[in-house]
């Protein structure tokens, strides 16, 4: 054979294998799913509910959409809400303290043309990939199964979800890795980071390069910060701290956001990383009710630390937070351009969402314009064109 036709083969075979990166139309998805891991060394098989997710994963392709366009002439953009699909409930049956939501994507699409929700931006809600404390091999390969999963449902619903990806922390390399590849090849639009990992909050050092990584993806970078279960060591052992009688997700939750915020503070990540956003989940939880406190401490971060909460923060209506919760947050006088709506959709009771949007929509703090932005073109304004939402041919698979 001539060398020129062995550099043209080559050539070709290395164009082939370029492209196996990429999901193709054409392909089979278990097998794309399972060689892209492969590609960043991550072992699925570990998990031994996988064949179902898989299935469950090939089916949310296949599945056609029954209620899905968006028929609404509302653009209400939902910035917070979540996905369960059935094996990840068998997986995770409880979530703070109590029994995790049933929940599909034809009532998940009919809950949001119910309250003219055009478009929806999920996550997993906690644990997140967190359900095997202290085993990183286990971690790393749920994290990439739920980043397929979500990736499935947008790409099944483009005009009306998108999502925030899980990463495998605290293992920080692998949780950079999958960042990349969940922002990068699934097309996620933010990280979601639960307040703590394992009882580290997310100022920790350990967690530093993480910050500096999506930092250096350059652009704009979001992280939606998820309240999680908080957790203490116990002669070495994780065990779930909740010094009350109450479910954890009633009140720890809230106490869970301020500890984080106030360590990202202290700590200066959010004043280090300057590419990075914030989405804050129920309008700061019990965090503005103790900001002055814990930054007239520290003087020297007072006025930088709102700056950020001002420009850099954006804060979510789930709770319910606009019967009187917010003036709290309001209070510190930030501008209402960075307040944005939430739902908590299906771990908030179902009963009380009505009342949750009615009190947005009815709140005397908010002048009609600003009522209006906050449903549309705060979110706009944050997310930008990661929302447009026109996946590449080579991203759909039917
Ligand atoms: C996809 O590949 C998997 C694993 O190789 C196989 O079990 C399955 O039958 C294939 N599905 C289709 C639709 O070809
Ligand atoms: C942020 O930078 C300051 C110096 O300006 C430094 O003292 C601090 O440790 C840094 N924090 C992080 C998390 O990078």
């Amino acid at each position: 054979m001539k060398t020129s036709t062995l550099y043209s083969l080559a050539s070709f075979a290395l164009a082939l294998l370029g492209k196996s990166a990429l999901a193709q139309p054409s392909e089979n998805v278990t097998e794309v799913i399972i060689s892209n891991a492969d590609a960043d060394n991550i072992d699925l098989s570990v998990l031994d509910f996988l064949n179902d997710a898989l299935a469950e994963i090939a089916t949310t392709y296949e599945t056609p959409p029954a209620v899905r366009r968006n028929t609404l002439t509302a653009n209400v953009v939902d910035v917070h809400s979540h996905v369960v699909p059935a094996w990840y409930k068998a997986l995770v049956p409880t979530t703070g303290g109590n029994p995790t939501p049933a929940w599909d994507i034809d009532s998940y699409l009919s809950f949001m043309n119910s309250e003219g929700i055009a478009r929806s931006i999920f996550s997993f809600s906690a644990p997140g990939a967190n359900v095997y404390q202290g085993s990183k091999g286990l971690t790393v390969a749920l994290a990439r199964l739920m980043n397929e999963q979500a990736a499935a449902y947008c790409r099944a619903n483009p005009s009306r979800l998108n999502f925030y990806a899980v990463v495998p922390l605290p293992y920080t390399q692998e949780a950079i890795t999958e960042a990349k590849y969940a922002l990068n090849q699934l097309g996620a639009v933010g990280i979601m980071l639960t307040s703590n990992f394992e009882g580290l909050y997310l100022g920790n050092p350990q967690f530093k390069p993480f910050f500096d990584a999506i930092n250096k993806l350059g652009g704009r970078q979001i992280l939606f910060i998820h309240p999680g279960a908080p957790y203490i060591k116990v002669r070495n052992k994780l065990v779930e701290a909740n010094p009350t009688l109450y479910p954890t997700g009633t009140i720890e939750f809230y106490f869970e956001t301020a500890r984080t915020l106030m360590d990202l503070t202290l700590t200066q990540t959010i004043h280090n990383f300057t590419n990075i956003h914030y989405v804050i989940p129920h309008v700061g939880g019990a965090y503005p009710a103790v900001i002055d406190r814990v930054l007239k401490t520290v003087p020297a971060l007072y006025d930088s630390s709102l700056n950020i909460y001002n420009t850099r923060f954006w804060w979510d209506s789930a709770g319910p937070t606009y019967f009187h919760q917010v003036s709290g947050l309001l209070g510190y006088g930030l501008p209402k351009t960075q307040l944005l709506f939430g739902t908590d959709f299906p771990y908030a009771p179902s009963f009380t969402q009505p009342g949750s949007l009615a009190a947005v929509q009815n709140s005397p703090l908010l002048s009609p314009l600003e009522r209006v932005a906050l449903f549309t073109t705060n979110p706009q304004n944050l997310f930008g064109s990661k929302i447009d939402c026109t996946y590449p041919e080579s991203w759909r698979f039917n």
